[in-house]
Order: structure tokens, then C-alpha cells, then sequence
């Protein structure tokens, strides 16, 4: 079964191409690798074996995104491909306006013309903002948005939830990740930031491998048990398992659901530099700096909903992802 991936060649939409193959899916990359880099694509065939139909386009190009579905026909759709930058958005907003939502617009215009019958749309986390208590529910309130980013995610959501409403023969599912990290144990692909990375994993390997200097913990004066701020972070293969398993059960039903996608344990910073540091047998260079303007003190998922709707869990450890990491940074470096 033909599933398109937009943004197929990132971070996440990468390591869920591998398992949509191992479960007899077909996936159909779309990707102008804004983010990403070609050899990507050509680790997938290491990784799979599978010359995997690739198109370098812009999902925003309705014209050329048009040709793809006449061409493939796909039964579904999972759309990863976002600008993602919380900071950035911040100061550029029109871009993410522009990417995260006037390009969904045009893609569902394509869902309805081509008869699409599932969609996965990738939400996050940060819809909840600062929550009223942890682990957080999906049905908890949403909150005002921090950051054109996560408004994207939230107005995504909604565009999306009105749309499918008005198909009633189609299903669509809002992922809403917690802390993707990770890489794939092979370390043929995983994250690439580009320039100076804003999230703590990227940020601990490059320090790690000597490309910064030093990690900056940012805040230590929480009201968490070491003082340090407390996430839920998941492998990301783990996750990419999630949007298998959600294909598969949006294909049996016509049903529009909203899933956390997270272990369920929190780690704070601090255990996450620690266990870094024993997992790979390496010393870590970092100091405690002030806290970073809107940051959440502590979200975790409540993830009874997916356990019990699609019978996902976590397969990976908080150790296994760390190691993982370190070695996709190794091979980055050499
Ligand atoms: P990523 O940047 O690694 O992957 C996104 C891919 O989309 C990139 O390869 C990029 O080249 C491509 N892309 C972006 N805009 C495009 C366009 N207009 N046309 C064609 N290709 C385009 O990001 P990721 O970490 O894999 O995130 C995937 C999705 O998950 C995003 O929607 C992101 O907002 C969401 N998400 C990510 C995280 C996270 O921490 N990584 C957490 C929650 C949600
Ligand atoms: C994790 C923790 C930092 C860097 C972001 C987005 C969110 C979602 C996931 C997309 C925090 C601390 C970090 C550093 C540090 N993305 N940290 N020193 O902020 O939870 O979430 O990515 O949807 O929308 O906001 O992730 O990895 O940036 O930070 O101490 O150099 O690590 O303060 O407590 P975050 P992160």
C-alpha cells in the first residue's frame, strides 16, 4: 500500500520510512532536503535494500505535487515536512505561517482530489504549552502558544480536524510527539541540525565529540528533584513504530484521533547528561547557565490512550537512544 511521506528525508520521516517498509508498506518520499541532505536518501537503500521512489520537490508546489499523486496514487499520507524552530519561528514567523500552514492548505486540497483515505498529520507536545499538571492528557486545555511554532501545530490541528470532518469515508490522526531522540542503530541516518542546535541531545553530542565547547544546562533552580527541567524522551524509532501502527488502524476505520507519543517517564537534564556520560564511557563538558525564557519546567505524557487504541508502548530505553545518538554523531564526524 502507497503511503506519501513529505518531509520524508528529516529526522523522524526518515527512520519511519525504514519501518513502513518492514511492514509491507510502500512509502513515497517528497522532500526538497531544506533540512536534510541527499545522503540521506541513499542510506535508506543501505538501510532497506529498497530503491525507494523519491521526488526533491517543494510539497507546496501543487502543480508538481499533483503529477506525484496521478503518478503513485498513494492510499495515505503522513505529512512530517515543517520548518521546526521554535526560536526562529519567533523572529521569522511568516515563514511558518507560510510552510507549517498555507502549504498543509494546498497539500489537503490534493487529499480531496485524489481520494486519499488516511492521513497522519505531526503534531506536538508543545500544543499544551505549560500544563496544569503532569502526565498530560490529550484532553487537557490548550493553552495560548508560546511561539508561532507551536500556534502552527495547534491551528494545524484544527485545520485539519475541520477538514476530515467534511470526509466522511476518511480517518486522520494527530501524533502529538514528546522529545524525539535517538538514532538508528545502524548509524547510517539520524538528526542533522543545521548550524548551532537548540536541542539538548544534538547539543550533548557535538560538545561530546568536540565541536562545542560546553554544554549549558539551562537552570538548575526547578522545582523538579535536581533542579534541572524534566521531559519525556522517546526513541525515534519508537515514535516511527507509532505512525505503522496508526496507518494500520486509520485504514480499519474512519475514525480522527489525537495520540500522545511519549514513554510516559520524565528524565531531567541532569540524568540525561549522566546517563550519557556512563552509557558511552565519556566525560562531558558542561555548567549550569540560567534558565531559557519558555521553557516548561516539567511535561510527560499520559500515554494510556495510544496503549490502548493502536497497543503501542516504547521498546527503547532512555540509554539505548543515548548510545544510539552518540553513535550517529561518531559517524557524522568521520
Ligand atoms: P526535520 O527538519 O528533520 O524533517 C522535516 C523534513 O521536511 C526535512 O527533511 C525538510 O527538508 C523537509 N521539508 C520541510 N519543508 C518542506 C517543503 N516545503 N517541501 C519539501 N520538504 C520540506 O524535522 P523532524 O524532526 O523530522 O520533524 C518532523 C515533523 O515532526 C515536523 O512537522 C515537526 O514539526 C514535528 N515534530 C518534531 C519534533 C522534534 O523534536 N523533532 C517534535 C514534535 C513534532
Ligand atoms: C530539552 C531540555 C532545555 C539545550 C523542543 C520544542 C518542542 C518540540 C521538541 C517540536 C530543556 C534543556 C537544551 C541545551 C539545556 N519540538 N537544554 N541545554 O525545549 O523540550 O522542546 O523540541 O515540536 O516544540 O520546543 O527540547 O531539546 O530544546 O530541550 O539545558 O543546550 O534540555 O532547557 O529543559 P524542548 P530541547
Amino acid at each position: 500500500m502507497k503511503i506519501l511521506v513529505t518531509g520524508g528525508a528529516g529526522f523522524i520521516g526518515s527512520h519511519t520510512v525504514v519501518e513502513l517498509i518492514k511492514n509491507k508498506f510502500q512509502p513515497i518520499i517528497v522532500d526538497d532536503l531544506r533540512n536534510s541532505k541527499s545522503f540521506i536518501i541513499d542510506n535508506l537503500y543501505k538501510i532497506t535494500g529498497k530503491k525507494i521512489p523519491y521526488y526533491a520537490i517543494d510539497f507546496g508546489d501543487t502543480l508538481k505535487l499533483s503529477e506525484v499523486f496521478k503518478k503513485e496514487e498513494p492510499r495515505g499520507i503522513i505529512h512530517f515536512a515543517a520548518d521546526k524552530a521554535v526560536n526562529e519561528s519567533i523572529n521569522n514567523p511568516l515563514k511558518y505561517y507560510n510552510n507549517n500552514l498555507c502549504n498543509l492548505v494546498n497539500l489537503l486540497s490534493l487529499v480531496d482530489k485524489f481520494k486519499v483515505q488516511s492521513f497522519v498529520f505531526s503534531s506536538s507536545c508543545t500544543v499544551y504549552g505549560v500544563p496544569n499538571s503532569v502526565p498530560v492528557k490529550e484532553n487537557a486545555k490548550i493553552k495560548e502558544a508560546s511561539s508561532p511554532y507551536g500556534f502552527t501545530k495547534q491551528v494545524g490541528e484544527k485545520i485539519l480536524s475541520d477538514f476530515f470532518k467534511t470526509l466522511p469515508n476518511s480517518s486522520l490522526a494527530h501524533l502529538r510527539y514528546f522529545n524525539p531522540i535517538g538514532a538508528h542503530p545502524s548509524g547510517l541516518i539520524g538528526e542533522l541540525p543545521i548550524g548551532l542546535p537548540s536541542n539538548l541531545i544534538p547539543f550533548i553530542t557535538q560538545t561530546a565529540i568536540g565541536k562545542r565547547e560546553c554544554l549549558t544546562i539551562h537552570g538548575n533552580d526547578y522545582n523538579t528533584l535536581d533542579g534541572t527541567c524534566i521531559r519525556d524522551y522517546i526513541h525515534v524509532i519508537d515514535l516511527a513504530n507509532a505512525h505503522v501502527l496508526t496507518l494500520n488502524h486509520l485504514f480499519n476505520t474512519a475514525e480522527n484521533l489525537i495520540l500522545n507519543v511519549g514513554t510516559g517517564n520524565g528524565a531531567s537534564v541532569l540524568k540525561v547528561v549522566n546517563r550519557f556520560q556512563e552509557v558511552n564511557n565519556i566525560k562531558l563538558n558542561y555548567k549550569f547557565g540560567p534558565r531559557r525564557p519558555g521553557d516548561v519546567p516539567a511535561i510527560y505524557a499520559d500515554n494510556s490512550l495510544i496503549r490502548e487504541k493502536i497497543n503501542w508502548s516504547a521498546k527503547f530505553t532512555l540509554d539505548d537512544c543515548l548510545e544510539h545518538s552518540w553513535k550517529w554523531e561518531n559517524n557524522l564526524s568521520h
